[in-house]
């Protein structure tokens, strides 16, 4: 099975990519997990990547395609993976299904979570990941047991430079799915709109009865 999960930044989409694939066992692909790997390894990819994410921009369309397509072409992604940031417009859109139809794949469904501005700015202000295991908590909806600790593993917690007001404003005005992406799904009949307003347990059961 091949999923994308849809939403603007902070909808959620990476929490609920956790959950789902310690559910399904799906492989989770997070292109934006991919950049700031590359990024703290200082890679050319990573150079240039943080050029653009540091002003809440989008990397430009044919880096993160290449980047991806490498991705899906190794072997854990044969049979299925759920794409969390990926994509981000139609063209995106267009090169995963064309790399999926070359393997008698297609996405078979298109989960957009929504989520309003101001809870957006909200979660995005409040959130801190570990260091180690890429853990997700929030200070005030998901708190770990001991502030800055990860409770998985005990790595220490950070928050993420683009998480910063002045970034996180750009991204909010730049990086919602635009209306002809949800419509490239909507048109394809596998889009299902989910409510990510809600608590965290009842959005991972909304997302998952909606791929059963
Ligand atoms: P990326 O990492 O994909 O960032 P994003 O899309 O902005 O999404 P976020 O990771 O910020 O938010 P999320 O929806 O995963 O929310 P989360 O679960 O963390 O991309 C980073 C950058 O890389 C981009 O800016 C761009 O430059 C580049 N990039 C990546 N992909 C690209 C692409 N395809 N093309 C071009 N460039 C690309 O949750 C947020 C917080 O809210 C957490 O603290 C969480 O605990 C809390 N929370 C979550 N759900 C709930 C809930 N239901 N109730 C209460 N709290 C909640």
């Amino acid at each position: 099975m091949f999923i994308v999960l849809l939403g603007p930044p902070g909808a959620g989409k990476g929490t609920q990519a956790k959950r789902i694939a310690e559910a399904t066992g799906l492989l989770h692909i997070s292109t934006g997990d991919m950049f700031r790997e590359n990024v703290k390894q200082q890679t050319e990819l990573g150079k240039l990547a943080e050029t653009y994410m540091s002003k809440g921009a989008l990397v430009p369309d044919e880096v993160t395609i290449n980047m991806l397509l490498d991705r899906i072409g190794r072997s854990d992604a044969a049979h299925g993976a759920m794409f969390d940031g990926f994509p981000r417009n139609v063209t995106q859109a267009v090169a995963l299904d064309d790399a999926l139809a070359g393997r008698d794949a297609r996405i078979d469904h298109a989960l957009l979570i929504s989520v309003a501005d101001e809870e957006l700015i909200a979660r995005l202000g409040g959130r801190w990941i570990c260091r180690n295991c890429g853990a997700l908590y929030h200070e005030r909806n998901d708190p770990p047991a001991k502030p800055g600790v990860c409770d998985k593993c005990g790595g220490e917690l950070y928050q993420r430079e683009d998480d910063r007001p002045e970034v996180v404003r750009q991204r909010l005005e730049l990086q919602k799915p635009p209306a002809a992406l949800i419509e490239h799904y909507r048109t394809a009949g596998v889009l299902t709109e989910i409510d990510g307003q809600r608590p965290l347990d009842e959005v991972t059961n909304a997302l998952l009865e909606a791929i059963r």
